[in-house]
């Protein structure tokens, strides 16, 4: 027994040794990264792809900052990016790996490597802007208007997000944008406290207003369908309010159309925000419903609202009639449970659009 131990201290203890030589020690001298086979970036190997994109202003979605835990940063390598990392393959199939698909943060050059990134991905600029309101609106969640500087101006689809850098590190962190397109001088998040969280602690804890704040985007496909007229629900708990404000104010200054339904989801009234500014917007627009929900009201909340999860409202309200596209945003059991209720509902899964977070 005693021997296994000391046989297995030995081989960690080598295993380390090798990890640290390896970033210390082991140069690979230049390289070139090369782009759609018409751009060359002359590297120092040793980092991985993502990051020499990053230094080339080229800002490709990656949510989790390099973590290899979102899976965003996908792209094809065509040449040297070796073997294909245990990290990746959560999110690379067996048949994308064939195809030569990698995780642009798990890729780290060591020679020339060749990659393709199509151009509608390449659209992502970096923005430097001022934090120039910073809002508390519930316990742990808060509202951060991020004022762009100079003459740029960010142009997005409502429900995209943007990626902020985390001051002083190389590390991004995803943000649905909650304001409205229509608005391309700033851009508003809503940044929901995580216990021990890089970011969001960041922003909760440290900035104040007037503080410079680099971000860059837009990213993702969860963004409003305009070539359809079908009614919208949206369902969302949380931050998940953010991609949905701005899907709802883009709709309401364009005079509110179609019939959209919000649910929203909060355990306590205390964690509920923007319920007057949204019961406004339902006042000016007989189109839109706003129907909050709570799991555990108290009775000096005095709640007269609907009460339980918030697919529970949604089972209650909704008809199965009307074509309808669903926008759902907040956390992964909110989305499953919401998936299946929309299902009960008739509407399609190619109708049903979403971001967990
Ligand atoms: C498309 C998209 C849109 C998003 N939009 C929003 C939004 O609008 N609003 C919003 O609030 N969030 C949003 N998110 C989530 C956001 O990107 C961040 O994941 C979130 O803010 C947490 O980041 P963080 O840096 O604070 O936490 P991280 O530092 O990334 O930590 C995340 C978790 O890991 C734990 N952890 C960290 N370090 C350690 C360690 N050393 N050991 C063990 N555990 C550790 C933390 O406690 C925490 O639970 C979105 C995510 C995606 C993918
Ligand atoms: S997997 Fe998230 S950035 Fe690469």
């Amino acid at each position: 027994m005693l021997t296994f131990i000391v046989i297995n201290s030995i081989l960690l203890a080598i295993a380390l040794l090798l990890v640290i030589a390896e970033k210390f020690l082991v140069t690979y001298g230049e390289c070139s990264v090369i782009l759609n086979g018409d751009k060359t970036f002359n590297v120092m190997g040793g980092e991985s792809v993502l990051a020499y994109l990053n230094q080339h202003k080229l800002f490709i979605p990656s949510a989790c900052g390099g973590k290899a835990t979102c899976g965003f940063c996908k792209l094809k390598v065509l040449s040297g990016g070796g073997n294909i990392l245990p990290t990746e393959e959560v999110y690379v199939t067996k048949q994308e790996s064939k195809e030569g698909y990698r995780l642009a943060c798990q890729v780290k050059v060591k020679k020339d490597v060749n990659i393709y990134i199509p151009e509608y991905l390449l659209g992502a600029q970096e923005y430097e802007s001022v934090a120039s309101e910073i809002i508390q609106l519930t316990h742990d969640i808060n509202i951060l208007k991020l004022k762009i500087l100079g003459d740029k101006k960010i142009k997005f689809l409502p429900g995209q997000y943007v990626q902020f850098k985390i001051p002083g590190t190389d590390e991004y962190r995803a943000y649905s944008v909650a304001s409205s397109p229509d608005n391309t001088d700033y851009v508003e998040l809503i940044i929901r406290l995580v216990p021990g969280g890089l970011c969001s602690t960041y922003v909760h804890k440290v900035l104040e207003t007037g503080e410079k704040v680099i971000f860059t985007g837009p990213f993702g496909d969860f963004y409003l369908r305009e070539e359809t007229d079908t009614d919208i629900v949206a369902i969302g708990g949380g931050a998940g309010m953010a991609p949905i404000r701005s899907i709802l104010y883009y709709l309401a200054s364009r005079g509110m159309k179609r019939k959209f339904y919000y649910f929203f989801g909060a355990r306590t009234a205390q964690d509920l925000f923007f319920t007057k500014e949204l019961k406004e917007v339902e006042k000016e627009f007989p189109n839109f419903k706003y129907i909050p929900a709570i799991q555990d009201p108290e009775p000096k909340d005095n709640w007269e609202g609907e009460v339980g999860f918030v697919t529970q409202a949604a089972e209650k309200f909704l008809d199965k009639t009307s074509k309808k596209t669903a926008y759902l945003c907040g956390p992964p059991p909110m989305i499953d449970a919401a998936v299946t209720v929309l299902a009960r509902k008739n509407i399609q899964p190619e109708d049903i659009h979403y971001d967990k977070f």
